[in-house]
Order: structure tokens, then sequence, then C-alpha cells
């Protein structure tokens, strides 16, 4: 599938987005391993989160979807079956990662497998942590999946300092530590999406958080069993981001996006559009497990910045639209020390680069950084044709991008837009954006 978009008129009215996927894949993991029935409300039915879905039903586990609600029949932390076949995860990196954390506890084996892009993700960043916890797991012999997990023979304590910061490690263990004979301790110098402690302490599963100096040190006590729960999820920053960007770069745009987690581990690319100079309010700020507000956005001159290291880790999924935002910018923007954005869909160091080339932005990549030098308020893109990587979040970068091209781009390779944002092109519609699929 390919996106044609025009440089369209402006952005405004409301706009309802789907679900956190960080927050969905957790809120199925948990409920399938409580005692008792869960609801979920504003569960993402995108593709990354169903493989997660599929994979918990294929072990046994009752999962209902009706009306925008998924019911989880828990089958307790020992109750998962074996599945018939190995589980196939799409292009969910947060599924693989995460599962295997709680896989490595199961008394049964199980086979992990992804596309061609998860298939060439880095997966001994968390191999190596569950084998030091005694976890029985193998990959192909360049770390990447497909993922083997031989029954547990039981999983021991651990302490951990994060090599990386990325949540999704952080999260492996955690789950790991469901199953471990004593306490799981991860530390993170930088710190990295929550969504785990909150989802664990909604679930009234032990964490402690203790921050000292710059080190978080999260510490996970192995339960005997834990209750069902309600969980309501908000919408993704992540796919707010995309709206955000639009209706900053369009003249004459004001767009109010409902409903959007804005946990403060999420949202570096609002502190960091705020630094260059964004017209963005939070209004109907809620304090639930996870903090939500309506997001209003205004067209905006955007200054250049150097961006602060420590957001990296933050914003790293919105870092393809902070580009765009930076090209578009007055001045120049420096970012370093971005080496993860490689280890992503795509290479989105890479694939970034050759967007941005093709629109005729100004830019250098320098080492696991870049520096944009922007083309100001009037500035406009050459119209072009985007190859996209099969990566959803360039493909939706570039088609914000082409609103600012002076004719009509097309966006190649978008199927997987599916993953995280199934609606990207109805929603993008609603706010006026002139974008089809073909
Ligand atoms: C995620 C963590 C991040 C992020 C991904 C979702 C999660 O990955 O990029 O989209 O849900 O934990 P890393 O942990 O690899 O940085």
């Amino acid at each position: 599938m390919d996106f044609k978009v025009k440089a369209g008129s402006k952005l405004t009215g409301e706009v309802q987005l789907p679900g956190d996927k960080s927050i969905s894949h957790r809120s199925i993991m948990c409920a399938a391993l409580a005692e008792g029935t869960s609801v979920i409300n504003g569960f993402l039915e995108g593709e990354d989160c169903l493989a997660t879905l599929d994979a918990f039903s294929k072990m046994g586990v009752s999962i209902n979807r009706t009306d925008n609600k998924v019911v989880v029949q828990g089958v307790g932390l020992n109750g998962l079956k074996e599945p018939d076949s190995e589980l196939y995860l799409g292009n969910s990196g947060t599924s693989m990662r995460l599962m295997s954390g709680i896989l490595s506890g199961q008394k049964f084996p199980t086979v992990l497998t992804g596309d061609s892009s998860l298939s060439s993700r880095p997966m001994e960043r968390i191999i190596s942590p569950l084998k030091l916890m005694g976890s029985r797991i193998s990959s192909s012999s360049e770390g990447n999946p497909p993922i083997e997990i031989q029954p547990s023979l039981g999983l021991n304590s651990l302490s951990y300092e994060l090599p990386i910061a990325s949540a999704q490690i952080k999260s492996c263990l955690m789950f790991a530590g469901l199953y471990a004979n004593g306490p799981v301790t991860v530390i993170e110098h930088l710190e990295t999406r929550n969504h785990t402690e909150l989802m664990f302490q909604q679930f009234g599963i032990a964490v402690e958080v203790n921050e000292t100096g710059k080190a978080r040190k999260i510490k996970v006590t192995p339960p005997k069993s834990f209750l069902a729960t309600d969980i309501n999820i908000p919408a993704d920053f992540s796919s707010a981001s995309f709206f955000i960007l639009a209706a900053l770069i369009t003249p004459e745009s004001e767009l109010l996006i409902k409903n959007v987690g804005i946990n403060k581990t999420r949202v570096g690319f609002l502190h960091a559009l705020r630094h260059m100079g964004a017209n963005i309010e939070l209004k109907n700020e809620t304090n639930s497990f996870e903090p939500t507000a309506d997001i209003l956005v205004k067209t905006s001159n955007l200054k250049g910045i150097t961006l602060n290291t420590r957001l990296v880790a933050n914003m790293i999924d919105e870092m393809p639209a902070f580009f765009i935002a930076a090209a578009l910018a007055e001045g120049t923007t420096k970012v370093k020390d971005a080496k993860e954005l490689r280890a992503k869909e795509s290479d989105r160091l890479q694939a970034m680069s050759e967007v941005l080339e093709a629109f005729g932005a100004k830019f250098h990549l320098n080492g696991d950084g870049i520096v944009i030098n922007g083309l100001g308020k009037d500035g406009v893109f050459n119209p072009s044709k985007i190859n996209s990587h099969g990566d959803h979040r360039i493909a939706m970068a570039s088609s914000i991008a082409s609103l600012r091209a002076k004719g009509e781009t097309i966006i190649t390779d978008c199927n997987n837009v599916n993953t995280s944002f199934p609606n990207f092109i109805d929603v993008s519609r609603e706010a006026g954006i002139n974008i089809v699929e073909t």
C-alpha cells in the first residue's frame, strides 16, 4: 500500500486517536497472568498488539473483543498452556522482548518468530540478562529471531544495570521477575518509559522504585499470584506526535487531540517542541493510573535547538517527526547519541536521512546524530517519491512532511502503519489532510 498526499488545507477541529501501543501490550500480558476477569478499554487494535493478544490465545487464554473492549479471563501465573505451533509476532519487537521474559518462566518450550524486519532486530540485549537468571533461551548465531526457549528449570533473582536505555529490556526482566525465586532489580541511568511499573502497580504486583542520584532502581518482588483488574488505555502520544507536527507546520491550524497519554516518561517531544517555540497547551489533565490530557496545537514558527541528550530516550519513537519539525524550523538543530534509532523497525537514522534528502532538506548525518539546517517558516519541500522502508513511523512522518511539499508526494510500502495506527488515513482526512491510499 502506498500513500498519496497533497499539500493541504489547515488542520482544525478535534481528533480522537487509537490507544497506546505500549500500554495495550502490557495490559494483555498482565491480564492473562492474573486471577479472574479483566476488562480493557481503549485497547489498540493494531497488528502489533493483536500479535500479543493472539499469542496468549494460543497459550490457552480466553480473550474476547467487543466494541473497543477486550475481556481477558486470566489463567494465573502458572496457567499458560504449551502452544500448538510457534508464536508469530509479526513486526512487534515489544511482543517478542517482553514475552521472552514471561516465557522464560514457563514449564513448556516456545519458539518466537517475526517478519523480516523483526527477524533482523537485536535480541542479545534481552538474551544475555535472561540467561543470567537461568533462562534457557537462544537465538540465531547473529543474535536475531527466531528465539527458542526451553522449559524453565527455575529463574534466579537478579540485579542488572541496563547497558542501553531501553524500556523493552527493563520490562522483559520485570516480567521474568514474576517467576524468579527472589527479587529482580533493574537499574537505569536514563529514565525509560515506565508503563510496566505502572501496570504492575495497577495489578497489585509489588514494585519499588528508588531514585538515587541519576540512577533509578526498579525492584520487582515475585508474587504468588495477583488479581485481575480493569484498565483504561488513553490515546498513544506517539501517534499524537504526527498530528502535533501536522498542526504546527501547516498555516492557520488549530487542532485539539483528545484524551492522550502524557506519562512524563513519554513526552520528551513536547518539551523539545516547546523549547523550539511551539504553541501547545494541555487541557483537561487527569491523574489516572496513566495521566492524560487533551492537547491543543496551533501553527507555530519553530526555531532550531540543540536537543538535550537526556531527552532522546524519552522521545525515541518521535524522532522521525522531530527531524521534520527541525527541517522546517528557523536555524540549526543538533541531535547527538541517537544510536538506538538504528535498531528500530528500520535503521531510522538512515531512513530519515533518505527522506530528508528526497524532500530537499539541508542536513548532515554526524555518526549517530544529525545536524539539520531548517528551511524556516516559509520553507517548502520538493514533491517526491519516498521509500518508507516498511517502517510505520517513517511512513507517517513522511506523510505529514508532505503537507509542506510543493506538489503531490507518494510514500511507498505503508502497510505497516497498521501495526500502530490502523485508522491513520481516516483520522488524517478528518483533520483536513488530503491523503489517500493507493
Ligand atoms: C517500547 C519501548 C521502546 C519503543 C517501542 C516500544 C515499549 O523500545 O521504541 O516502540 O513498549 O517498551 P526500546 O525499549 O527498544 O527503546
